[in-house]
């Protein structure tokens, strides 16, 4: 089997800790939609990976119906992408397992992202956030995914998910796990900070004003523009003059993004302007972006039985893809089953 014999397949996922932020709606919702259609897609609401840190169970479902929510507001169509909460879908815990056997020690000690989380108190981190990007490998190498649309923080494990895949493959001599390819394109791959442009944009940053939550009213939306942080010098005349003012670069990529622009049509629009025109017009822009989803948002979240019953149908139909490929990664490791 020859790499391109594997059907194109997008999956990606979102964890239910804290409310959505505009960089998983610029970073990932968005770009989710985008390729929605054009061929088979997987979204799923990751929960299993939520609780790598410790969740409060009521905020736990809650947490995971408003991502689901976010899909749904935002235009993924259960009719068109597979919608579903991974903790329905117990393959993804079992060939967890399998790919930790695989992983190596000495990767997992690799990753940034764990290392940031973990900080200086390793010792007392869970096990299963060191062993975070094998599930990660799971999920996506459960249906065979050839594609996984990601902001640029994810980079590190779709990579490291492709070294479980060649070693999977290597180790058993077989060509059965495709080799993904991340995703990560457009001007918002990297949302920053509102109040440090040198930091991303996060659900768990200390201040409330450093980011944009999906359900942020129109005023705390056109509050938290006005008071970013930024240089005092005006916009630049070419996109050039972004590369070293990394508050000015993000407010410009974050109005490209919304707008389906580049940041070179956003400073040809707005050659030389002063934050007072800047950072109303985006105001503004976002607002107008942002309060349809957020409103069908609330829509959605005031109807949970109806979410749950989505997110169950789509299990259903990401269980008919991930079985068989479970039961034969059993088949080649030699596990036997009925
Ligand atoms: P998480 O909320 O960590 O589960 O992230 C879900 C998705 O949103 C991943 O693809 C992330 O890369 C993306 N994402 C989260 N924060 C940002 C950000 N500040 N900028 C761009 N993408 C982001
Ligand atoms: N690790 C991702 C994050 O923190 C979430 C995630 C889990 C994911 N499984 C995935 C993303 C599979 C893409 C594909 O953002």
């Amino acid at each position: 089997m020859t790499q391109t014999s594997f059907t194109p397949r997008v999956f990606s996922g979102i964890k239910p800790s804290g409310g959505l932020q505009l960089g998983n709606y610029l970073g990932a919702i968005k770009r989710f939609v985008g390729m929605q259609g054009s061929m088979e897609t997987i979204y799923c609401v990751v929960d299993m990976h939520a609780i790598t840190v410790w969740q409060d169970p009521k905020d736990l479902a809650n947490g995971t119906r408003e991502v689901a929510a976010g899909y749904l507001a935002a235009g993924l169509d259960p009719a068109k992408s597979i919608l579903f909460n991974q903790s329905r879908v117990s393959a993804h815990a079992e060939l967890a397992w399998i790919f930790n056997c695989v992983a190596r020690v000495g990767w997992m000690n690799r990753m940034t992202q764990f290392k940031d989380k973990a900080g200086s108190n390793a010792e007392k981190a869970s096990l299963g956030l060191y062993a975070y990007p094998s599930l990660m490998a799971a999920d996506i190498l459960l249906y065979h995914a050839t594609q996984v649309p990601v902001g640029e923080d994810q980079k590190q494990h779709v990579e490291l998910t492709r070294d479980i895949a060649a070693k999977f493959n290597h180790d058993y001599g077989v060509n059965f796990f495709p080799m993904t390819e991340p995703v990560i394109d457009g001007p918002a791959t990297r949302v920053m900070n509102l109040r440090d442009g040198t930091k991303k944009m996060s659900k768990s940053g200390e201040s409330d004003m450093e980011r944009i939550n999906m359900l942020d009213d129109a005023d705390t939306i056109a509050k938290k523009f006005k008071k970013a942080k930024t240089d005092p010098e005006p916009l630049p005349e070419t996109v050039e003059g972004l590369a070293t003012r990394p508050e000015a670069r993000n407010l410009v990529e974050i109005y490209a993004a919304l707008d389906d622009t580049t940041p070179e049509a956003v400073i040809a629009q707005y050659p030389g302007a002063g934050w007072g025109t800047f950072k109303p017009a985006l105001a503004d822009l976002a607002v107008a972006k942002l309060a349809p989803i957020s409103t069908d948002m609330a829509r959605f979240m005031a109807d949970p039985a109806e979410i749950d019953r989505i997110l169950s149908q789509g299990a259903e139909k990401a269980r008919a893809i991930a079985t068989p490929i479970l039961q034969k990664t059993y088949d080649i490791v030699g596990l036997l089953r009925d």
